[in-house]
């Protein structure tokens, strides 16, 4: 066996807006109808058809022998008007997670994957602190109505990304340029975490839950720089150490808000990392060095980062930890398995207690303001005839499930002569 993954259990990962399709009222729906917006003018309504084709994709992912998929809600099919629940969308969930069920697959569902319901956006998002039980009160229902179906469950996805894009770069939903807004938005978020944790334990005690978060790595663009490696310290801790955090132990540290709304504790079961990148920083600056192997969106690849960021997540946050999502965007799927093979060995090189592993994408899908240009699948699909057909990424990816690693004859046929990335 070349790379041996012991306890370490591999799935794959999807969101409810970006294979869904669909009409729904949502941020992204209305956000993709803006000129502009979303570089290829692609919107959500079309993406993988998911909606339609569940037993497609359930039939899909047991031809490739997975046992752990990670999906997403789409918050405003289940809660159109506030307050008004339809029934139809959690009995379609129902139907999904009884079928993953029936298959042998294990669902770790998403309750917020930067998706909010068309009239929560009117009112304000996040940026007020009156979503937090609005938010809970969807939380209550789903739980009380899946929670037979379901024990594993993420809050928030990348609650860092989704504030900082759409309220410092604001090239996300709502478009906004203000950055105390964002911490504001975080600081909500992590309310919205530990209560719905303690929502959701007090519905199903034996549940699992736990956070998705962004994580990269932050290093000095000049090793020696002081100025460089304070500010690599500083942006590490804005973008990611002090929402940890937060959402871990209800410790809110400036500039974030709310110890005084929810208590300290101990607020996960296991972490999640989404791991896809690092980043140099030069001063205020931020970028990626030019010698680097890069992915089709310019995001350096750098496997060894997982190792760092697991050990460090490992001794600051004991428990379990869950690679919730990682991969990489690769148009021919000329380095996929590669990466794969690169960031699996990571992993195990952390000699941490990682349980799973679930890669980003289960197919290709609207890929956010990428749109339906960045492919991150296992499975390629033809938006055009919906088509899928599983990448040799994919076949290796199912391989290494069937033999909890990686084979000899693994190794030489998908890993060895995969490029390390673009250029
Ligand atoms: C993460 C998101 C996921 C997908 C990947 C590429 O930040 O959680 O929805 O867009 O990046």
């Amino acid at each position: 066996m070349k790379l041996d993954l012991g306890v370490l259990e591999l799935g794959v990962a999807t969101a409810a807006t970006q294979i869904e399709g669909g009409d729904a009222d949502t941020n992204w729906h209305r956000w993709a109808a803006l000129p502009g917006r979303v570089k290829d003018g692609s919107t959500p309504a079309r993406a993988a058809d998911h909606w339609n084709r569940v037993g497609e994709d359930v039939a899909l992912l047991r031809e490739m022998g997975v046992r752990h998929y990670r999906m997403g809600l789409e918050w405003a099919r289940i809660e159109p008007v506030r307050g008004v629940f339809d029934d139809a969308a959690i009995e379609h969930y129902r139907g999904e997670l009884a079928a993953l069920r029936e298959a042998g697959i294990t669902p770790l569902v998403t309750l917020h994957h930067f998706n909010n319901p068309g009239w929560l956006e009117e009112r304000g998002a996040w940026t007020r602190p009156g979503t937090v039980p609005v938010f809970i009160d969807y939380v209550r229902h789903v739980v009380t109505r899946l929670g037979d179906l379901v024990d594993e469950w993420v809050t928030i996805n990348e609650p860092n990304v989704y504030a900082i894009q759409g309220y410092v770069f604001g090239d996300w939903p709502p478009g906004e340029k203000r950055p105390g807004r964002a911490m504001r938005v975080m600081s909500h978020l992590a309310q919205a975490h530990i209560r719905a944790y303690q929502v959701i334990h007090a519905l199903q005690p034996a549940a699992k839950v736990g956070v998705a978060h962004d994580l990269r790595v932050f290093d000095p663009g000049t090793a020696l720089s002081p100025l460089d490696r304070a500010a690599a310290g500083v942006m590490e801790f804005l973008f990611q150490g002090a929402i940890l955090d937060a959402m871990a132990h209800g410790r809110f540290h400036f500039p974030l808000t709310g110890s005084g709304r929810v208590g300290r504790g101990r607020f996960y079961d296991f972490t999640g990392i989404n791991y896809y990148t690092r980043s140099w920083v030069r001063g205020v600056a931020q970028g990626v060095r030019p010698e680097r192997p890069v992915n089709d969106l310019g995001w350096e690849i750098y496997a060894a980062g997982l190792t760092r960021l697991i050990r460090s997540v490992a001794r600051k946050y004991p428990g379990p930890v869950y690679i919730t999502e990682s991969g990489t965007a690769d148009g021919v799927d000329a380095f996929r398995s590669r990466y794969i093979y690169d960031h699996l060995a990571a992993v195990v090189r952390a000699r941490s207690d990682v349980r799973r592993y679930y890669h980003w994408c289960f197919t290709d899908n609207w890929e956010w303001i990428e749109g339906e240009v960045a492919r991150f699948g296992l499975v390629e699909l033809d938006f055009e005839t919906q088509e899928r057909t599983i990448k040799e990424s994919g076949r290796f990816y199912a391989d290494m499930i069937a033999h909890g690693g990686v084979t000899n004859e693994a190794y030489l046929k998908w890993v060895l002569n995969s490029a390390a990335g673009s250029q």
